[in-house]
């Protein structure tokens, strides 16, 4: 298990660990390609990001983008959208070139059409070098829930009833779809690096089953136990469960 544990005091020193992470990689590799999520988690992480562009200069002028998952049927400019999300944390305030960052599109006429193509444009990217993830309380990663097949690659799933509760709580929406174009977790397993990110108590039980629980598609999350270059980044109660030396 090639699995590397970073703790944390807490949510910010997580997200500027996090985000430290990634600025040496695009230094290192100005033309690198990321695999990026929304939600919560990754929020303080952007956020030092955009810092970390505005005070040092880190330069994503070459950086190509593609985001894990967008919710069917709403359009870039919803609200709820997850390329909305990432225009608000990330996208608009620093120097991507929009050409080179892509989210599903949700409104896509055809949406496995659209899947298609999503994996298609990774492909011709080269493939995504550094894959961020954060995790579902019922251990999805992107939109793949418990059961998802380990080679699936981005399609169109149905989230789990857990998931779309959730997420509506967070996001404060009256509705929220309950389909979503997502990475696969063949695609997830297919980057070159990994980082799964999670902070919060009621994180904790479910980092333990996907860390050190047993490797199954129960715990979509568990399956990065099998990928060569996983490091994950946990504030202390995230890793209150863990068994840690
Ligand atoms: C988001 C994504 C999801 C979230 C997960 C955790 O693009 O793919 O897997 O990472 O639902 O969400 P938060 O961070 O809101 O707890």
């Amino acid at each position: 298990m090639s699995v590397r544990i970073l703790v944390y005091d807490d949510y910010a020193k997580m997200s500027a660990a996090a985000a430290e992470h990634i600025a040496s990689r695009v230094s290192a590799q100005p033309s690198i390609v990321l695999g990026l999520a929304t939600g919560s988690t990754p929020v303080g992480m952007y956020a030092e990001l955009v810092e970390l562009h505005r005070r040092a200069g880190l330069d994503f002028s070459r950086v190509t983008t593609f985001n894990l998952d967008e919710y069917c049927g709403l359009d870039a400019d919803d609200p709820r959208s997850y390329e909305r999300f990432m225009w608000e944390h990330l996208f608009a305030h620093v120097n991507l070139d929009r050409t080179r960052t892509h989210v599903p599109y949700g409104a896509a006429r055809d949406p496995e059409a659209e899947c298609m193509r999503y994996e298609e444009m990774i492909r011709a990217a080269g493939g995504i070098d550094l894959q961020v993830l954060g995790i579902g309380m019922n251990g999805h990663i992107g939109f793949n829930e418990p059961g998802s097949a380990p080679n699936s690659r981005t399609r169109v799933v149905r989230l789990a009833e857990l998931t779309v509760e959730v997420n509506r709580a967070k996001t404060e929406a009256e509705e929220l779809p309950a389909f979503a174009l997502s990475m696969g977790m063949g695609t997830i397993m297919d980057a070159g690096e990994v980082m799964l990110l999670a902070n919060g108590e009621a994180k904790a039980d479910i980092i333990r089953q996907a860390i050190q629980g047993p490797v199954t598609p129960d715990v979509p999350a568990s399956i990065l136990q099998q990928h060569p270059d996983v490091t994950v980044f946990l504030d202390r109660p995230a890793a209150k469960l863990l068994k840690l030396h």
